[in-house]
């Protein structure tokens, strides 16, 4: 009872933030649910990034991780763009140093790659490539691609090996993985699927061919929500961060969501993710700090690969 108390009045005092900073609350859906629950808006990368970029408000607080609020700034730089957490990360985005990735495009000028990132990547990556994609677009711009180029796809290997059995499409691709998504495994699903027999399987395209193989969908965290409504079963597991749970049960209520077990555990949660909590989110709006800041050069640079992206997906 104290304890739902304290959160109430710490809503209570973002709500009062939130009005006199003149802020917009962005949250993934992959943040705790009580953050979600005070959102303006949830969603998936691809949806932040438009609201992002539509945001009239003063302040954008970003309840997600780092690239993400990066990537509001990039696209939305008038606005103070404030993170809960300055240190809420993301493997992928530390499996691909923009100095590492300079490098490699320089030792290999001569093939002259049309780069597509990830939008889980730093700024300075995002400033080094031609065209960003995240989890829901990631096939029509693979698709949309110049032909007569080799394509390198950064920084996650299994979201590019996706879209290549979806496309048809060869790439190179740069060996990242998503430290959450890679710990499900053949065992862990066969088993949960003997379990629940009748269960449809719903992947996100971070997991590993061997995971993506036994579901029966493998898409963004935001298509998640239609797949599930639309489904003819009453069960559903779900392969991603535990998260998404939240938003399925509160938006599809009359389906059971079952979590997919990963081999060593069953906790599927992101660190990083979870490093924002409520107070955070109340100091944040109160000291406007953490902030994103980048220099201009980069900022400019990144953002055009991103704005491609957005009218191509649009
Ligand atoms: P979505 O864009 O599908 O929400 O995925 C973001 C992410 O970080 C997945 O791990
Ligand atoms: Fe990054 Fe994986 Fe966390 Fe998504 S779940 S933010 S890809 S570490």
């Amino acid at each position: 009872m104290v304890t739902a108390l304290h959160s109430n009045d710490i809503k209570e005092q973002i709500l009062e933030l939130k009005e006199k900073r003149n802020a917009v609350i962005l949250v993934h859906n992959y943040q705790v649910g009580e953050i979600q629950d005070i959102a303006d808006y949830v969603g998936d990368s691809l949806g932040l990034s438009y609201h992002a970029k539509k945001a009239e408000a003063e302040v954008i607080a970003f309840c997600g991780v780092h690239f993400m609020a990066e990537t509001a700034k990039i696209i939305n730089p008038s606005k103070t763009v404030v993170l809960p957490d300055k240190d809420a990360g993301c493997s992928l985005e530390q499996s691909c140093e923009g100095d590492k990735l300079d490098s490699f495009l320089r030792e290999n000028a001569e093939k002259n790659y049309y780069v597509i990132a990830y939008i889980n990547c730093s700024a300075h990556v995002k400033a080094l490539s031609d065209c960003i994609c995240t989890s829901g677009n990631a096939v029509k711009i693979v698709e949309s691609a110049p032909k007569d180029r080799p394509i390198l796809f950064v920084p996650d290997q299994n979201l590019g090996s996706w879209v290549m059995e979806r496309t048809g499409r060869k790439m190179d691709l740069w060996q990242g993985s998503c430290y959450v998504h890679v710990e499900y495994t053949r065992e862990s699903i066969l088993k949960i699927r003997e379990e629940h027999p009748d269960a449809e399987l719903i992947a996100h395209p971070e997991c590993t061919y061997a995971v993506r193989m036994l579901s029966d969908e493998v898409c963004s965290t935001e298509k998640m929500i239609n797949y599930a409504r639309n489904s003819k079963s009453k069960d559903l597991i779900i392969a991603t961060e535990s998260g998404m749970l939240h938003r399925l049960k509160k938006e599809v209520p009359e389906k059971n969501f079952i979590p997919a077990p990963t081999q060593n555990c069953a906790c599927s949660e992101c660190h990083f993710m979870k490093m924002n909590t409520l107070e955070k989110l109340r100091d944040c709006l109160y000291t406007l700090e953490p902030q994103i800041v980048m220099p201009e050069e980069i900022r400019a640079r990144a953002e055009e690969p991103i704005l491609k992206m957005l009218s191509l997906s649009a």
